[in-house]
Formats: C-alpha cells, structure tokens, sequence
C-alpha cells in the first residue's frame, strides 16, 4: 500500500514550514518506499531523500510559459510523478490524457484524481500509474471516504482490476481505522492531507497509520 500526503498550500505545509515537515517526516521514513510527498510546485526546491509528486503540471515543454508549470521541467526539481486534476485544481479530460501520456515519455508517474466512478471511466484509458478516488464534499472532513462510500471503493476496485492503474482514496482519512478500512475494501494507497498536516502532531498521526499501511 502506499501513503500519499498532498501539502495542498496551507500555512503549516507551504516554504520553511513545508521543509520542517519534510525533515520530520524524512527521520522516520526515509528509504520507505511507501511514502510519498505531493509538494506545491512553489516548494519545488526543496530536496528531500522522500519519494515527492507535484500537485499539478501541464502538458507543456520547457520553454517561453510564464507563470506555468510544463511537465518538461519537472524531473529538474527531482519528482518521481505528476498529480493531475485534484479537485482543487481540476482541468480538462483532454489536458489530463495528454499530461499522462507526457509524464510517462519523460519517466513520470501519474496520479489522476476523479470525484467518481464516471471520471473513473473516463480516464482509465489513459492508463495512469494511479487514479485516486476522493469525494469533494469529504475533502477537510471528518468523515472519511472509507467510511462514507465503502460501495463506491468496491466498485472502483472493480473497475481497475487488471488494469495498470492502482486504486487510490482520499478524504477525510484520518487515522488508522480509515487506513485499515481503505486496504480490506481494496484499495491500493491513501490520499490524505489535513489529517496530518493539520494535527498539532503530524508525525505521530503518520505513523500510527503506517502502521496500517502494509
Ligand atoms: O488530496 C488529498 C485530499 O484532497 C484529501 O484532503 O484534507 O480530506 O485529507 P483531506
């Protein structure tokens, strides 16, 4: 299973504060493969021994693009993959075809976000490494998609067997039952963010539900 943390931009997760957690979070996990980071691509220069994504690219090379950021400079700032249409950064299906598809010539993972089992649908032909599955209105939440839409997650496990792309799910996963209830109903990783970023304590958040991460 794998453990994504997207530090969104909230104050604690963004410049100095993201490198502190960063560091905290790199004492206890460093080497695990498990364990991967979705940085603002306004954190692209911070270097880490953690896996890290960026939290949205575009189908673009490198090249005259201000205020942009091309999927052709990414491997530069060191990320191992792309997130693509978070429902906080949403983009067209075909911006997301063509992002994978990019990501994947220059040796990129992709992660697709889909609010659903049509988007789901949508987007499997694109075969991404990763779709997660994350109910808007759950998102910040305290009631987790694991709890609120165990269905859903059954029926997207369905969808994806046998398929390249592993099931991802995210909001309002919060500790380790939500971790634990996420893997018996087959998915593949966790997506989670103020459950962690927003504790007063994050690494003992994260490593209670690493626990369950196995
Ligand atoms: O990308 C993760 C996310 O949208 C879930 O957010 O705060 O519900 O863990 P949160």
């Amino acid at each position: 299973m794998l453990f994504f943390i997207n530090f969104k931009t909230y104050d604690e997760s963004t410049g100095k504060n993201a490198a502190e957690l960063i560091r905290t979070i790199e004492k206890k996990f460093s080497g695990n493969s498990s364990m991967i980071v979705v940085l603002n691509p306004l954190d692209s220069m911070i270097d880490t021994t953690l896996q890290k994504y960026i939290q949205t690219a575009e189908p673009l090379a490198a090249g005259p693009f201000t205020g942009h950021v091309p999927i052709g400079v990414v491997r530069k700032y060191n990320y191992s993959g792309v997130m693509l249409n978070h429902s906080e950064c949403r983009i067209s299906t075909d911006k997301i075809g063509e992002s994978v598809a990019m990501a994947s010539n220059l040796g990129l993972k992709s992660l697709v976000c889909a609010d659903g089992l049509e988007k789901i649908k949508e987007v499997m032909p694109f075969k991404p490494d990763f779709i997660a599955y994350e109910p808007p209105e759950l998102i910040g939440g305290n009631i987790s998609v694991s709890t609120a839409k165990p269905g859903i997650i059954e029926e997207a496990v369905k969808l994806l067997k046998g398929t390249k792309s592993k099931l991802i799910v995210g909001a309002g996963i919060k500790n380790k039952l939500d971790v634990r209830m996420s893997r018996k109903l087959g998915a593949e990783g966790i997506l989670v963010s103020s459950g962690v970023v927003k504790s007063p304590e994050p690494i003992k958040v994260i490593v209670e539900m690493m626990e369950e991460v196995v």
